[in-house]
């Protein structure tokens, strides 16, 4: 379908389900509540609780148009088709519907005048042949038959084509049905089919018919109490190839943000041209941006976790930036188009502008000044290099560790140069770096400790440990799991901790955050210590920032149902101890941390 915009595509998808008497749920937040993930990466991940059961609230058919990162390909990205943020269209049967259903209504989305309009003879399927104890599926094979698709546009793949599971390898799973697109690309052989890779054929719609789970890695398939339905069409690539597109950049969503890029820098945006990489990565990674930051779990950049992702998708819109010839202060006004391309459908990001817009804008000037000053060094190095020469992978480690600057600028100066950079070297001296911080982060909790003198003082400032402890979950309880420790100081006469948030408390949140430490004080529960691997650790719901920090044992701090965290100690013996809590000031930090010092009484 030519004319074929993100927008319709959006409009089509909820009114064809509407029309089906499907419900509409909300995209969830890019910040998953499973922490198993750093981000929602496919539309059905919201879903697994009521895939694997749970009735959920708005009945059994549902739709959505999901926001998703995936980050396992930023490397690709600025080629003509790799993103790391997209938008998947999505519907579900948990119990209701099954193949019959599901697959008409797929031939009617895409064949229908009404809707896409896409001539029959430009599809393809293909279907599960069977294996590790699960039938060859001829049901879905018929349908589709019935449907008017010619019988050899069907092809029966095995597993590792037409099955579809989490990335985990755990929860809900099944065979699926994939639906391929002839982009009139001549065939590669005789044998050119879906499964090869030639570009002929492009995959454009997955339904999954997820009757099956896998509890824990490893185990053995067992039935679901419901077949369901899991279907996902990734938006960026339906627009593109029904286009005809060369790019999955050549998209409306794109179209203010190149054409601001193309009058900054003066360059065409043109996929066959070596600048189109830079154009690519800056629409995709301000796009991600601006909805990392204005997701109702607000990601901010920081050296962990997805605040690492975030800070490492702005810093490589910077260096796309800069290979344009353009300042990177600019980005902002690229992110600005993205707010106002999606202020109707996802208005949050209209209303927290400011916020996401002043984000934006300390980051690139932070790392702006990081690459000046590595710059300076960068060209002391090379001084005394010539064509050929090697860098030591120490230095290009120096230049990342101490100036922020990224390895792979260094690589990309370097080989302006014909100068080439020991990678293995900065990979070791890497992780050399990271086993010492690993070994520092038994003693990472007495950083937030201030040295103590008497042992009365010491008491005090276990049991004012221990209350950060209860302010830590009641904040992720009252603000939401976001509201992540950014920093603790603990003096024997106050506490003082500040956590993730984008906004001035309410005097209501703050009197629910008090009342819950004070609840949990009451509640004179038993505060015990475990210690296990930051896996277990992790899988029992404790809070702590898993990402290689902690080395292989981590001692786990539980007080009854109240708060479980990966912690140092020391602490009181019962919450009991700790008298009454009180909040004596609520202020900000820095930009999206805020700070709150307390008392025991
Ligand atoms: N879960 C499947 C996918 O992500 C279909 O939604 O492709």
């Amino acid at each position: 379908m030519k004319d074929l915009t993100s927008k319709k595509l959006m409009k089509m998808w909820c009114d064809f389900w509407t029309e089906k008497n499907h419900k509409q749920i909300k995209g969830a937040s890019l910040i998953p509540q499973d922490h198993t993930v750093l981000f929602t990466t496919a539309g059905m991940q919201p879903l697994v609780p009521y895939l694997t059961g749970k009735p959920h609230p708005q009945g059994t058919k549902l739709f959505s148009i999901q926001p998703c990162l995936r980050t396992n390909d930023i490397e690709e990205v600025g080629d003509n088709r790799h993103h790391t943020f997209f938008f998947m269209l999505g519907n579900w049967s948990l119990g209701d519907y099954f193949k019959e259903d599901a697959i008409k209504w797929s031939w009617e989305f895409l064949t229908s005048e009404k809707w896409l309009n896409i001539p029959k003879e430009k599809l393809a399927v293909t279907v599960y042949e069977g294996g590790e104890g699960i039938p060859r599926d001829e049901t879905s094979a018929k349908i589709w038959e019935e449907c008017g698709l010619d019988k050899n546009k069907i092809f029966f793949f095995p597993k590792k084509d037409n099955w579809w599971e989490m990335g985990s390898g755990i929860g809900p799973c099944g065979p699926d049905t994939e639906i391929f697109y002839d982009t009139g690309k001549p065939s590669c052989s005789k044998n050119c089919n879906p499964s090869c890779d030639c570009g002929k054929w492009v995959e454009i719609w997955n339904n999954v018919f997820m009757e099956f789970n896998i509890e824990t890695a490893g185990a053995p398939l067992t039935k679901l109490p419901k077949q369901n339905v899991d279907t996902g069409m990734g938006m960026e690539r339906v627009v593109s190839v029904l286009n005809g597109y060369k790019s999955t950049y050549q998209n409306d969503c794109f179209e203010d943000a190149i054409n601001q890029l193309e009058k900054l820098s003066g360059k065409k945006f043109d996929f066959e041209n070596k600048d189109a990489k830079s154009f690519a990565v800056i629409c995709d990674h301000i796009r991600a941006s601006v909805f990392l930051l204005g997701d109702e779990k607000p990601t901010t950049p920081s050296n962990v976790g997805q605040g690492y992702i975030l800070r490492r998708l702005i810093r490589r819109a910077v260096n796309s930036a800069r290979n344009l010839g353009i300042d990177a202060k600019c980005l902002s006004n690229i992110a600005m188009c993205f707010i106002n391309f999606y202020k109707e459908e996802f208005n949050n990001l209209w209303v927290k502008q400011n916020f996401i817009i002043t984000e934006l804008e300390t980051e690139i000037s932070k790392f702006d000044k990081a690459i000046e000053g590595g710059l300076k060094e960068f060209n002391r190095v090379i001084k005394t290099l010539k064509q050929g020469d090697i860098i030591d992978g120490r230095v290009a480690f120096r230049l990342f560790d101490t100036f922020g600057f990224p390895f792979e600028l260094t690589e990309e100066l370097a080989k302006e140069k014909g100068i080439i950079v020991d990678k293995l070297g900065f990979e070791e001296a890497f992780s050399e770096h990271q086993q010492k911080s690993r070994d520092n982060s038994g003693a990472m909790f007495r950083g937030g400790v201030a040295e103590t003198q008497s042992d009365e003082d010491k008491i005090k400032v276990a049991r004012l440990h221990s209350a950060t402890h209860l302010l830590h979950a009641a904040l992720r309880k009252v603000v939401g799991d976001y509201a992540e420790q950014r920093g603790s100081n603990i003096t024997p006469e106050r506490l003082r901790f500040d956590f993730a948030c984008d906004h001035k408390l309410t005097p209501e949140e703050l009197s629910k955050v008090q009342d819950f430490v004070n609840e949990a004080i009451k509640a004179d529960v038993e505060i015990t210590c475990e210690e296990t691997d930051p896996q277990t650790a992790k899988n029992s719901g404790a809070i702590g920032i898993f990402d290689n920090k902690y080395g292989d044992k981590v001692t786990v701090y539980t007080m009854g149902n109240f708060s479980k965290e990966i912690c140092g100690g020391p602490h009181a013996k019962r919450t009991g101890e700790l008298g009454k809590f009180v909040i004596q000031k609520e202020e900000s930090s820095s930009s999206g941390v805020r700070r709150i010092k307390a008392t025991l009484e």
